[in-house]
């Protein structure tokens, strides 16, 4: 069957050729159709199937909806035990200069304010910085993690600012960045330190004016993020010797935390094999 716009057609099916059907659009959008057979009857059988088609998009439209609220209470379940599992009061130790970093950390999480966490490996700054992101006005966003020393210098501008397709060979379509997928939260870079200068300077780029570009891109993003940052070198000794700009490191380190090593009997860290994290993660599969 053709039908056009507020026009008439004919009609194939219950009414046989020749059968005329004429249609309007009422200003609020609703539809009135006429279906009239050769012989001048009159008959409904087309109302009959848009409510039967409307019925059937109500019935769809419930079920997505009933989906829609189970996934919601599904995540809003692993939001909650996510951010239980991150309470500041959740983490071991009992060292009073350990203490006292936490509670620095936990003063400062409500704030927007940057964060650079020190300390040896293993001392819990990922740790932390997830409890100061899920004590944080932030905690309903995303907690974005980035390894700078994880990623060759190549690799790192895409990860963190994304890029456009076609941006350099290999780039076969567009990608978000960490700094986009973040958006909301809290972006927390991991040895920092290991950030190449050129990087470096970007990163310094994007602190100062809270805006940034997709490799290859021109259009500007806004950098809605939380910037919670680590490392376990010696950064003000990095600037000193130029392998960390010391303009970088003073946007970094405006609220910073060292954390003291925790020393069990053996001299290793004691919660080292107790993953609090991994138990979040078998949950669900997923952070
Ligand atoms: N105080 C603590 N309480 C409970 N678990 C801890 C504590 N400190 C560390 N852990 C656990 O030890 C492991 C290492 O901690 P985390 O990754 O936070 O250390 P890190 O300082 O980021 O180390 P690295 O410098 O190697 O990245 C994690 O599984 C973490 O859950
Ligand atoms: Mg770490």
């Amino acid at each position: 069957m053709g039908l056009d716009h507020n026009g008439a057609s004919d009609l194939w099916g219950a009414g046989g050729r020749g059968a005329r059907l004429s249609r309007s659009v009422s200003p609020t959008g609703s539809t009135r159709a006429t279906w009239r057979s050769p012989r001048g009857s009159r008959c409904t059988s087309w109302w009959r199937y848009s409510n039967q088609r409307l019925a059937e998009e109500q019935r769809r439209l419930a079920a997505v909806e009933g989906r829609a609220r189970q996934l919601e209470q599904r995540v809003a379940r692993l939001r909650g035990a996510l951010s239980d599992q991150y309470r500041f009061d959740r983490i071991i130790g009992e060292a009073p200069a350990f203490r006292e970093a936490l509670d620095q950390a936990a003063r400062v999480a409500p704030a927007e304010t940057t964060v650079l966490l020190t300390g040896e490996s293993g001392t819990g700054k990922e740790l932390v910085a997830r409890a100061i992101h899920y004590a944080s006005r932030r905690a309903e966003g995303p907690f974005v993690a980035v390894n700078c020393a994880a990623l060759p210098e190549t690799l790192i501008e895409s990860e963190l600012f994304g890029h456009e397709r076609g941006a350099f060979t290999g780039a076969d379509r567009l990608k978000r960045g960490r700094f986009e997928l973040a958006a909301g939260g809290t972006l927390f870079l991991d040895e920092i330190g290991e950030l190449a200068p050129a990087v470096q300077a970007k990163l310094l780029r994007v602190i100062q004016e809270r805006q940034y570009e997709r490799v290859g891109g021109t259009a500007t993003l806004s950098a809605a993020v939380r910037l919670v940052t680590a490392t376990n070198h010696d950064l003000e000794q990095a600037v000193v010797d130029g392998r960390f700009r010391g303009d970088l490191y003073y946007r970094l380190a405006v609220f910073r935390v060292h954390l003291p090593r925790l020393a069990g009997a053996d001299g290793r860290c004691p919660h080292a094999g107790r993953p609090l994290s991994e138990r979040v993660r078998g949950q669900d599969g997923t952070e």
